[in-house]
């Protein structure tokens, strides 16, 4: 399995919960980036010759704040570069407030087949205290656009924990959004990042953060919820119906290969781990002088690779299988880890059978103590 992620790094302005790497759309920067990624794929065109590419996510930041066609050249490039199979999962992040008609008919034209949509919560005035552009009419909106023309394959991005959300809002953005049918839902408990807007308005008390055990009960809720109505937990945030998993992340969970591409992507080619720099003038530097903008890689070893196996792999619901670490590794998974089972099982932290061993429910609430178990 090969992926490729390509990261679009501008947004219309910064959501105040978020650090991931996004700047204010410049649109200089946003032309000399785009000729860069260009440059940047043509630099693993031979090294991947051959291999051809199973699932595509253009991730973001707002990779829908670009035009119809600069979208249409990104993937003219990407064709260029790589060779796509047939029935690949091809997948591009949007925001309400930058999608329009004809942007999803040319997403579409060039052979979009997942659209990830990225909404937070239903009630507007939610969305303006953590910094969203757009409305809830406004992403219902685009949504209904997006089926029209043919996308079934959409997933919405939704938030709870955020400030001052009570349980019954968290649930009333549940019941809308089911009600509209995507075929897969992400659902993130609030992570308050240092360097973020949130963070200086909670130390400045404007909010007070939900307790732990509210967001248990929210996340619980969602669990069972969504599963009432036809989604299936396979990991700790994500839901889908059956068949509608995606298919990208499931290959980062379970460590397969994927070319990263853009300002702060990280990939994985044959062993070896690598992240690009995040700062544009610093990639746009690298590029120019023809070398790959890569930060740091480390070649894993065996041990690494073993444990990042385990840590991803236990992440999904279906965890890991014994088997896929005898072929891999050539070892008897049980027998190696003998003890951490033993003790994780009396806790009911894990589920484990002959076949493979996953985090029960009580696990995946404090699933970073069972993961640790399992590192030297
Ligand atoms: C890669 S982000 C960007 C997606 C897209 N730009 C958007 O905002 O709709 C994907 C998702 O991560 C979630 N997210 C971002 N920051 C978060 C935070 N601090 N805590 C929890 N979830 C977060 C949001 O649900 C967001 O839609
Ligand atoms: S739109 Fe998405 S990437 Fe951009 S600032 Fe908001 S959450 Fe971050």
């Amino acid at each position: 399995m090969l992926g490729l992620y390509i990261h679009i790094p501008f947004c219309v302005s910064k959501c105040k919960y978020c650090d991931f790497n996004s700047y204010k759309l410049d649109l200089d920067e946003k032309k000399k980036y785009l000729k860069s990624l260009e440059k940047e794929m043509s630099f693993y065109k031979d090294e991947i010759k051959g291999k051809k590419i199973d699932t595509i996510f253009i991730g973001g930041g707002t990779p829908s704040i670009l035009r119809g066609d600069e979208i249409k050249v990104l993937f003219d490039n990407i064709k260029a570069n790589f060779k796509i199979k047939k029935n690949a999962e091809i997948t591009m992040e949007c925001n309400p407030g930058t999608l329009t008609l004809d942007k999803l008919k040319i997403m579409k034209d060039c052979g979009v087949n997942r659209l990830s949509i990225g909404l937070q919560a239903v009630q507007n005035y939610h969305l303006k205290y953590i910094g969203r552009i757009h409305t809830f009419e406004e992403f219902e909106k685009n949504y209904y656009q997006a089926r029209k023309i043919g996308f079934e394959n959409i997933n919405i991005d939704l938030m709870y924990a955020l400030p001052n959300q009570s349980e019954e809002d968290w649930k009333e953005s549940l019941e809308k959004i089911v009600k509209l049918n995507p075929t897969h839902i992400s659902a993130y408990s609030l992570i308050l990042e240092e360097n973020t807007e949130l963070f200086d308005m909670y130390n400045r008390n404007e909010f007070k953060l939900l307790d732990e055990d509210t967001d248990i009960v929210m996340y619980e809720y969602t669990i069972n919820y969504l599963r009432s109505n036809g989604y299936n937990q396979y990991e700790i945030s994500n839901y889908a119906k059956e068949g509608y998993e995606c298919k990208h992340n499931i290959l980062y969970w379970k460590c397969e290969n994927y070319v990263g591409i853009g300002a702060s992507s990280s990939g994985f080619l044959n062993g070896t781990r690598y992240n690009n720099i995040s700062s544009l003038p610093g990639y746009e530097k690298m590029i120019l002088e023809g070398k790959k903008p890569i930060e740091w890689e480390e070649k894993l070893g065996i041990k690494d690779e073993i444990e990042e196996s385990i840590f991803l792999g236990l992440r999904m619901n279906e965890g890991i299988k014994f088997k896929d670490f005898k072929d891999k590794y050539d070892f008897n998974f049980r027998e190696k880890y003998k003890n951490e089972i033993d003790k994780l099982e009396k806790l009911n932290l894990i589920d484990i059978n002959e076949l493979g061993m996953r985090l029960t429910q009580k696990g995946r609430e404090i699933s970073n103590s069972v993961f640790v178990e399992f590192m030297d």
